[in-house]
């Protein structure tokens, strides 16, 4: 038994759906249905025995102790964040929640769980704590991917908390011992992704005749990688990396947004023509994210020396399946931006979870 957090969102979705699909154990998933929490996700593992959905909070210490004593988990992957930039811009607070205190809240619920199993369980056991590239700060035009050993420079309330919660993550290990692994992965794309972020928000809106909102001039940099790679690059690292280490994961596409956007349009364009033109008609420019971070690239040397991981999908091969499940999933979608996917979670979790 693993113990997931996060699991009703983009990646953690992901990560249990692929996990139980390669044969893995049975998990249970911790949730708290934020906004970003869509169980409509999970829905093909209604009646799985070894999908264990708690609806709870990772800042609730008793239920963590609770679940820790009653399924005795052999590794926890930690998900659960507040994920978006531009909400941490508006609103930090839920951020630090979150992102810092839930992370500590789990490293102390963990340690002392740990503490409770015998001496070959205690060096079985995995903490791992999923991060992000952004902790890294901003990159030069000029400037070498991140390695492992970059500085830290996080320029938004997200990527800070985040990176607050990577110093836990590492204290724990050295102060503690408990055997932690961390992870630093660059943009993902994929299904069930939330239209909020960049590339499922032009999807959706290009498909409705919607504007497609560029920042600033649309040069900034990101580096993107299939979200089934990252969550293979995952299983990967909790079956052979080293505690205390840290794993940077990429996809080796650094592209400026306004190719990205260009991108979806193409493929819209293609699989399901507008009569009215091609999409990139409603592209605007508008009004640039504060602190916009101009440029993040992965050095991913180090997982492929040592564990031999590798993206499978290219750019073009994953954001075409990326389109077609869109194309193909427009009740997830319309769920989505109604809110109706909130309805679903009183329908069939009773408010509570199970
Ligand atoms: P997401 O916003 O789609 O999902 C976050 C999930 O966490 C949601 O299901 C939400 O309900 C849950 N959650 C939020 N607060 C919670 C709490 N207090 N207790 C329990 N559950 C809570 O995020 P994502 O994009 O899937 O990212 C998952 C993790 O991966 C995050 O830690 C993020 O920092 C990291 N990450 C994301 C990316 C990316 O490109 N999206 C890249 C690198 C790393
Ligand atoms: O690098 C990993 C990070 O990637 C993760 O840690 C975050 O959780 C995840 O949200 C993502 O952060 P970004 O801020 O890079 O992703 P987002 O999709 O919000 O934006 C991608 C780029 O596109 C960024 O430069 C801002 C720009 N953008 C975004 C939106 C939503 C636009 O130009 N227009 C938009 O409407």
């Amino acid at each position: 038994m693993i113990l997931v957090t996060g699991g009703a969102g983009f990646i953690g979705g992901n990560f249990v759906l692929d996990w139980l699909a390669a044969g893995g154990e049975a998990l249970v998933n911790l949730d708290a249905l934020t906004y970003a929490g869509n169980p409509e996700t999970l829905a093909t593992l209604a009646g799985d025995a070894r999908h264990v959905f708690v609806h709870g909070d990772i800042c609730d210490r008793p239920l963590l102790d609770r679940l820790l004593a009653t399924h005795r988990p052999r590794a926890i992957v930690h998900f659960a964040a507040e994920s978006h930039v531009d909400r941490s811009i508006h609103g930090p607070g839920e951020f630090i929640r979150t992102n810092i205190e839930g992370t500590f809240t789990l490293l102390e619920a963990a340690r002392a769980y740990w503490n409770t199993l015998d001496a070959a369980a205690r060096r079985a056991f995995r903490f791992h704590h999923v991060s992000t590239d952004e902790v890294y700060g901003s990159l030069r035009a000029d400037e070498a991917p991140f390695c492992e050993e970059h500085p830290y420079q996080p320029n938004s309330p997200y990527s800070a908390s985040k990176a607050a919660s990577d110093h836990l993550a590492r204290a724990w290990f050295h102060t503690y011992g408990l055997p932690v692994l961390a992870t630093h992965c660059s943009n993902n794309y994929g299904p069930f992704h939330f239209p909020e972020k960049l590339i499922p928000l032009t999807i959706v809106n290009a498909l409705a005749g919607r504007t497609l909102p560029v920042y600033g001039d649309g040069l900034n940099v990101r580096d993107w990688l299939y979200v089934g790679d990252h969550c293979r690059a995952i299983r990967d690292v909790l079956a052979q990396g080293r505690p205390g280490e840290t794993y940077n994961i990429g996809g080796g596409n650094e592209m400026t947004n306004i190719d990205i956007v260009r991108a979806v349009c193409a493929l819209l364009d293609e699989l399901r023509p507008d009569p009215a033109g091609s999409r990139e008609r409603l592209i605007a420019f508008v009004a640039d994210r504060p602190g916009h971070d101009r440029r993040y690239a992965i050095d991913a040397r180090k997982i492929g020396r040592e564990l031999g991981w590798r993206p499978r999908e290219t750019f073009e091969s994953g954001l075409r399946k990326t389109v077609r499940w869109y194309l193909d999933h427009p009740e997830w979608v319309a769920n989505v931006q109604s809110g109706a996917y909130r309805g679903w979670i009183d329908k069939h979790y009773g408010g509570a979870g199970t």
